[in-house]
């Protein structure tokens, strides 16, 4: 599948809403996505398609040496091409270019997909958060990178 990773115009937010309420039980808000996009800590991705619709996002979030990465997610469609992996590796190179080192996420105990490809990544379990997620309520996994 041909696709293009660049830095997510504004514009694109409502698709990314979109795809939250499509992927995810416990979605960001609009609201939500909009304040994080204008942090000036935040850098959002967005993987487009050849017709130019944005199929994935990731977002990070950026503190001298540390980093988080926020969200990650692929338009079913599009899953298992490399998007989810592109847009981390750009995620990465931009949070080490911004001169972080230390690279943290948390991911849902029972989501497999997403824990196999941060260990691809070299993200290591770090601890849990018990009950962290609501609908279901489930535990996170915390993962850290460097
Ligand atoms: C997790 C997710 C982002 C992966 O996106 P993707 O574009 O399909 O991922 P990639 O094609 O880059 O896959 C990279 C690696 O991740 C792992 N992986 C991805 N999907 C997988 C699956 N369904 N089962 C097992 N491993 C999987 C594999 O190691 C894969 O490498 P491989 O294809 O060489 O085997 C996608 O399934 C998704 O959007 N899930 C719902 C949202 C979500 O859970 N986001 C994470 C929140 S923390």
């Amino acid at each position: 599948m041909e696709y293009r990773i660049e830095r997510l115009p504004r514009e694109e937010l409502t698709a990314v809403s979109r795809l939250e309420r499509e992927i995810f039980t416990d979605p960001w808000s609009y609201e939500a996505l909009l304040s994080s996009y204008d942090n000036p800590c935040s850098v959002f991705y967005r993987a487009s398609d050849a017709n130019d619709n944005t199929v994935g996002y990731a977002v990070l979030y950026c503190i001298y040496e540390e980093a988080e990465i926020l969200n990650v997610a692929v338009a079913p469609q599009a899953r298992r091409n490399g998007i989810a992996s592109a847009l981390i590796g750009a995620a990465v190179e931009e949070g080490e270019k911004r001169g972080s080192s230390a690279f943290f996420l948390e991911v849902r105990a029972s989501n497999g997909p997403a824990i196999a490809l941060y260990k691809k990544f070299g993200f290591s379990p770090i601890g849990v958060r018990k009950r962290y997620y609501s609908a279901p309520v489930e535990d996170a996994i915390e993962m850290r990178r460097g």
